[in-house]
């Protein structure tokens, strides 16, 4: 069966297709049914069944003879670590750490926050939450104290998890320190904290809340499998929205199992026993679907690579890992790539490599430009795949189905609709728009399986920020078309989200901590092109009347603030002091007219527009920060 009959089967019988889909589970009791949609708009997958993340991705491998296989190689060229763990010793790390957990409290519901670099720990302490039923919710180690402690709010974890450090390359990131400054700003504190000491630095425990690693698990009883039902929340993973406060995104079990086990061979093409390697983070959700769970779900075996694409110690970095662990599939931003073509443009690195092992590059995160799949394409003579997704969905949306039929490429596109995917393009009254022609990008509902449900504590908010603009649909809040072929083409965001370095980041966010400097009156933050992480975020800043500090100071204050607020993954480097914003009659900050002005690229003036003549104010001050030329 080609691409066409696959999704064709879908879109005939959905509750078909998917219930044979979770033929490759493992049930405790199967589920009566697909789709619930006694909620809807509310959807639910699976909900009666019961089953196990942890047993799905781990034990049920040991016991189908896969314990010998490695599940993890975890490769760290920032502290010269390579290191391996089987199935079964996974089994068993879990197993004891999740009797550790449940001893001191933590069962089936109650939220763990994870806070962790890129080390095999993070991943069995996620999947130690799996086992109990407990929910974990995983924060990206370049994430500041402040952020952590929204999260906690929000989440109101038992227990928190988390490494003593990071390891950045210039740099220790000291995680317990922010750990214990995000748990003081908190209003929720958590019962426990569990701190997994690295040898390059030992944190301090506070008594009666912190406890090690090593220790709380020693004597412990291992903890079986917990079944839970298929609509029990596996995980929760924040996201930018339009405002500072993150999107709290639910994961329900049955569904991200069923979707996730299907996507490895179906888009990825790989067969159990085959090493697949997500460059990311397991703070991001790329993390959580492939370099957690799909890959163990499917029992590939999976990488946890502890280092950047250049730099440590350089840009053959990647070819190494593909040459010495015989890496079937890489899958990264293409952020990633543009860091190593502009280091090693003509392929030198490559070259040194043997990369015959490597069958797939899969790019997603991002736009994937085509200078970057061109250049990737000539120096791997690998297909170059760009597939389109999502936190909220978990998995592609868009993409290019290798493992039923590969389909012609057509660059800047990430091909056609994957099978539970219906893509509409619509115009602003929701209407249909013709093929080629620009709208917003809806999924008719229900989405499939292994999508968000809802938001955390926060129905209303999913509701309106996704499912009222366009009634039937799923807001995806990006832009783009469709041609005739059915590919989609994505454009842009419609909302005040920017993609820095494959990073999604709120401008809102960056705006309320810019607005707390005691000289700030208003502000705007925009994402300006940048050719190394796509988009860079700039502030423009208005000063309170009378102030007369000097304005570079201020600027440098500010770039601090957000580094300290939100954390060094804003990459908030560029700030100036204007006058006035540009603004409509009514009030709002015309922030995409100034992107353009920035990018110098051509715009119409805004009918509405207030002033035009502070836009050339703003040119003036772009320039003085080398854009806008
Ligand atoms: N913990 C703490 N700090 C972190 C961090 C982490 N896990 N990850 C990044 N940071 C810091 C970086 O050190 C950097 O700090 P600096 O301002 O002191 O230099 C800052 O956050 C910005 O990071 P980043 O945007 O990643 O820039 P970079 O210059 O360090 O690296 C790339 C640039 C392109 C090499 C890097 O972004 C990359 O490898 N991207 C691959 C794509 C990717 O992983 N995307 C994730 C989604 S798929
Ligand atoms: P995140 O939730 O962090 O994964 O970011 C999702 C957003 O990243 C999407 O809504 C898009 O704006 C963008 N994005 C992800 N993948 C692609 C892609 N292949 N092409 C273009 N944009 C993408």
């Amino acid at each position: 069966m080609g691409y066409a009959d696959v999704y064709g089967a879908w879109k005939t019988d959905p509750e078909a297709f998917w219930m044979k889909a979770a033929e490759e589970i493992h049930w405790f009791k199967e589920p009566s049914k697909a789709l619930f949609d006694d909620k809807a708009p509310i959807y639910e997958w699976f909900a009666d069944g019961l089953t196990n993340t942890c047993y799905n991705a781990v034990d049920r491998h040991v016991e189908n003879g896969r314990g010998e296989q490695t599940a993890i190689i975890y490769d760290s060229p920032i502290t010269h670590t390579k290191r391996t763990i089987s199935y079964v010793e996974l089994r068993n790390r879990v197993a004891t750490l999740a009797g550790a957990l449940r001893a001191k409290g933590v069962g089936k519901g109650d939220r763990v926050i994870i806070y962790m670099p890129m080390i095999p720990e993070a991943l069995e302490a996620m999947l130690a939450c799996a086992r109990l039923g407990a929910v974990h919710s995983v924060v990206f180690g370049g994430f500041a104290a402040h952020e952590l402690a929204v999260r906690i709010d929000d989440a109101t974890p038992k227990a928190i998890i988390a490494a003593s450090c990071g390891l950045e390359p210039n740099r220790v990131v000291h995680y317990k320190p922010l750990l214990d400054s995000a748990i003081d700003q908190a209003t929720h504190k958590p019962d426990f904290c569990v701190i997994y000491q690295r040898e390059q630095e030992v944190a301090q425990l506070i008594e009666g809340r912190d406890v090690n690693w090593h220790g709380f698990q020693y004597g412990v009883e291992p903890a079986d499998c917990v079944p839970v039902e298929g609509n029990h929340p596996a995980y929760i993973l924040y996201t930018s929205g339009t405002t500072g406060a993150p999107k709290g995104v639910i994961r329900h079990t049955g569904g991200q199992l069923v979707a996730l086990n299907w996507t490895m061979k179906n888009i990825y093409n790989v067969d159990p026993g085959d090493v697949f390697w997500a460059a990311s983070d397991v703070g991001w959700v790329v993390g959580h679907s492939y370099i957690v769970y799909g890959p163990l779900i499917h029992g590939n075996t999976t990488i946890v690579f502890e280092g950047k694409p250049v730099g440590t110690p350089d840009p053959g970095t990647f070819w190494r890992v593909i040459e010495e662990h015989n890496v079937k599939v890489l899958f990264t931003a293409p952020t990633a790539f543009r860091a190593i073509k502009r280091e090693d443009p003509t392929g030198e690195y490559v070259k040194k490599y043997d990369l015959s092992g490597l069958q797939t590059l899969f790019l997603a995160g991002e736009r994937a430009d085509p200078d970057t799949i061109k250049w990737a394409q000539a120096m791997l003579d690998k297909p170059v795949i760009d597939h389109w997704w999502q936190t909220e969905t978990g998995w592609a949306i868009a993409g290019n189905p290798l493992g039923i039929e590969a389909l012609p490429v057509k660059i800047g596109s990430p091909s056609v609709a994957m099978p539970g995917y219906d893509i509409h393009i619509l115009d602003e009254a929701g209407h249909e728009v013709a093929p080629g022609e620009l709208g917003a990008i809806a999924l008719k509902l229900p989405l499939p399986p292994g999508t968000l449900p809802t938001l955390w504590n926060a129905e209303d908010r999913f509701k309106k920020s996704y499912l009222t603009q366009f009634p039937g649909y799923y807001e995806t809040g990006d832009a783009g078309m469709k041609d005739e072929d059915g590919y989609v083409y994505i454009m842009a965001r419609t909302d005040d989200v920017i993609n820095v370095a494959g990073h999604r980041l709120s401008t809102g966010g960056m705006e309320e901590v810019l607005a707390s400097h005691p000289d700030v009156a208003e502000c705007a933050v925009i994402g300006v092109a940048d050719a190394l992480k796509g988009q860079a975020p700039l502030g423009f800043l208005c000063l309170n009347a009378g102030c007369d500090r000097p304005h570079a100071e201020i600027a440098k204050e500010c770039v601090t603030l957000v580094r300290q607020e939100i954390g060094p993954v804003a990459a908030f480097k560029l700030a100036c002091v204007v006058d006035r914003l540009p603004k409509t009659r009514s009030g709002k900050i015309l922030r995409a007219t100034m992107v353009k002005i920035a990018d110098s690229e051509p715009f119409k003036m805004p009918a509405t527009i207030d002033d035009p003549e502070i836009l050339d104010e703003i040119r003036t001050a772009l320039q003085g920060l080398g854009f806008a030329n």
